[in-house]
């Protein structure tokens, strides 16, 4: 069964897609199943946490504590923020030459997921 706002891998064209309504079809890209997206939050390695977590700072969410490197091999592709009842949600996608950075003035959004080109898929709550 997909949630709603899942994220989901093919891991052989890289196409990532989101669900926009819940069912319980298996998700199937290039012939075979997509992987389901699992946020981080906790890894061992200290330095790629503190670049990767999005951070909220008053209407501003920005990509790592210490802000995410962007150029064309490593960056950051979109970043989206959601509300507890997911029914709202703002993203944002990004190029290498862009800060990994949202801003909303819309305060219901308590929580924000960021997917980086090499370590994946990274979750903040506020
Ligand atoms: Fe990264």
């Amino acid at each position: 069964m997909t949630e709603l706002l899942d994220l989901y891998l093919c891991e052989t064209c890289g196409n990532i897609i989101q669900v926009m309504h819940s069912s319980y079809g298996e998700l199937v890209c290039c012939n075979k199943p997509m992987k389901k997206l699992i946020p981080q939050t906790i890894t061992q390695e200290e330095s790629l946490k503190e670049k990767h977590v999005p951070v909220f700072n008053g209407s501003t969410i920005q990509v790592g504590s210490v802000i995410h490197p962007m150029n064309k091999e490593h960056h950051i592709e979109f970043i989206q923020i959601y509300s507890d009842d997911k029914k709202h949600t703002q993203t944002v996608f990004l190029s290498p030459e862009d800060t990994p950075k949202i801003t909303s003035e819309n305060n219901n959004y308590n929580h924000a997921v960021e997917y980086c080109n090499l370590h994946g898929l990274w979750l903040g709550d506020k």
